[in-house]
């Protein structure tokens, strides 16, 4: 698997730091500990940062999990958003949601959900992203909270996926482009 890398961007390190940083500035942001907040992980490439920022987050706080697909296959997107599972809550108006992404590319994905959680009820919503690319941005979007800004390179690892593979690889990695430009 590793010999598809090209390089390696973001570190196993530098990506615990980044973690506890975003964790730390969600604490601060949210200090009323009785008031509900659900973090809402993107399935299936925001598994693994999911689970590393819960776990820093000092304060309680409430999971669930939607999917979504915008990319049909490879490394284009298609533009198009399907809800694949969605959330199923009576509690929305008790929450402040914040959505968590591995990625934002063109930003489709991400605007489209946050409208769509507005129409929920939540009583807040909020975006958090461990990437950006926003050289690639189709639509105006920014994340509330941001691991690393990164160039215009299809990256894997660390929950990232090129056609369901290297999502287990601990650190973020440059996808070699005979990988998948044949
Ligand atoms: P957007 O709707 O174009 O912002 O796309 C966001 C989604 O595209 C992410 O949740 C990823 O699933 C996928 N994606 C975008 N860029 C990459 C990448 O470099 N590697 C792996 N998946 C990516
Ligand atoms: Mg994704």
């Amino acid at each position: 698997m590793k010999n598809d890398i090209a390089y390696t961007l973001v570190s196993e390190e530098e990506i615990d730091s980044t973690v506890t940083r975003i964790a730390a500035e969600i604490d601060r942001d949210y200090p009323d500990r009785s008031k509900g907040l659900l973090l809402l992980c993107i399935l299936k490439g925001s598994v693994v940062f999911m689970g590393d920022l819960m776990k820093k987050i000092e304060r309680p706080v409430e999971i669930d999990f939607m999917k979504v697909s915008s990319y049909g296959s490879g490394t284009s997107s298609s533009g198009k958003i399907n809800i694949m599972l969605d959330l199923h809550r009576a509690d929305m108006a008790n929450l402040d949601v914040i959505v968590v992404e591995d990625i934002i590319d063109s930003g489709r994905t991400l605007s489209y959900l946050v409208d769509y959680l507005k129409l929920t009820g939540a009583r807040s919503v909020k975006t958090c992203t461990m990437l950006d690319k926003p050289d690639r941005r189709v639509v105006n979007f920014e994340p509330d909270y941001v691991g690393k800004i990164i160039p215009d390179e299809f990256v894997v690892g660390y929950g990232l996926d090129y056609d369901e593979k290297y999502r287990t690889l601990p650190f973020i990695g440059v996808l070699k482009k005979e990988v998948y430009s044949h």
